[in-house]
């Protein structure tokens, strides 16, 4: 039997991960960039051993262990994920899961992609593909087939980035998997994978998430990234955003909060405009977002208070700030009628193996 337990945090997007060129590979139309957040982990253990069957317990926030049924998409996912590692390492064992959330899930704070990171890693330290989880361009692909494209940037510490390949780009109307040539496939697997820009070391920017509304949200993300390109302003955001995916690297190497700023509001804003001209439509934001977002903007035109709000497919808002402001937005952030409480975030390593299981 062998025991491994990893440890992995959830990620914010400044550059937004929002449809897909080829949907059962999880290929981004668009390059995204995000950070790391110390404040919103997910902890899992994996034990292989001669079990009947695959077994998976998950721990919700706030709530007891309950066994995982491969019901809907996502846990369905999982346990193919299981299923693909073990033929990866050519073994006929078996496993016992145990996973547990330290924040909310399915509320925008991207509780899937810490998860689908911790799993992935745990699978193949358990199964004894170490080379596959040391070299991390490998093993993001990997989260990636797992069935979440926004987990592949917790594979790393810091700032990462989650690249589409130029073909994603180029693709019109996104590729149908009949069409799809095996080498095409192959190379669109190769080519899209996390790439760390910098480590959680460079900058100590912080991530203040307001929580407005901890119920579960009414679209997935994965049925919106299906629906993404109804939206008649789709292709004009892949365009667009070109531009601003360069200085937005650039920003984060410069220790830039005013030049990075402005890039990651707009970029939250273009991206709910998609989301909003769908069809049918698709709202995440709810008064309380609102309330937050035109007070973040009012303490900078009044105080120069310098801080940025992005909404990720949820109604609760991470403001970006540094940390030599951070209290004073916390302060300011837990006082808005709408916020119920708040998660400190700081940049902070990617997936990593820790000795305390959780069985
Ligand atoms: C709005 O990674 O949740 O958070 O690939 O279907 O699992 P799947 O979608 P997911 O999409 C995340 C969308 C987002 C933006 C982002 O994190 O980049």
């Amino acid at each position: 039997m062998v025991k491994v337990t990893v440890v992995a945090p959830a990620n914010i997007a400044f550059i937004k991960y929002w449809g897909r060129s080829e949907h059962n590979l999880y290929i981004a139309r668009n390059t995204s960039i995000s950070m790391t957040m110390s404040g919103c982990i997910t902890t899992t253990t994996v034990e292989v051993g001669d079990f009947e069957n695959d077994q998976i317990e998950v721990k919700f926030f706030n709530q007891e262990y309950k066994k995982l049924q491969a019901l809907d998409h996502k846990p369905k996912a999982l346990f193919k994920q299981i299923e693909r590692i073990r033929s990866l390492a050519k073994s006929t064992q078996k496993t016992k899961i145990k996973t547990e959330n330290n924040f909310p899930n399915d509320v925008g704070i991207a509780s899937s992609a810490s998860g689908f990171a911790a799993l992935t890693g745990a699978l193949l330290l358990g199964y004894g593909l170490e080379k596959e989880f040391a070299d991390k361009e490998e093993f993001s692909r990997q989260i990636r087939l797992c069935g979440s494209g926004s987990a592949i940037r917790s594979a790393m510490g810091g700032f990462v980035e989650f690249l589409a390949p130029k073909e994603a780009i180029q693709a019109a109307g996104g590729f149908s998997p009949e069409d799809l040539a095996s080498e095409l496939k192959e190379h669109l697997h190769k080519e899209s994978y996390a790439r760390q820009i910098t480590d959680e070391n460079h900058w100590n920017l912080v991530d203040i998430v307001a929580i407005t509304n901890p119920k579960k949200k009414l679209v997935s993300s994965s049925q919106g990234h299906l629906m993404a390109d109804t939206s008649p302003y789709y292709e004009t955001r892949i365009s667009e955003m070109q531009d601003r995916i360069a200085q937005t690297r650039q920003a984060i190497l410069d220790k830039d909060i005013r030049q990075l700023g402005p890039l990651i509001e707009e970029d939250s804003n273009s991206m709910h405009s998609v989301m909003m001209t769908s069809k049918p439509p698709i709202f995440y934001w709810s008064p309380g977002s609102m309330e937050i977002m035109l007070n973040v903007m009012k303490w900078r035109r009044e105080d120069d208070l310098q801080a940025y709000f992005t909404l990720d497919a949820g109604s609760n808002v991470h403001v970006i700030t540094e940390k030599k402001d951070s209290e004073e937005v916390k302060k300011r952030l837990e006082n808005l009628p709408s916020v119920q409480w708040t998660i400190y975030n700081q940049p902070c390593p990617g997936v990593t193996k820790i000795n305390k299981h959780l069985f």
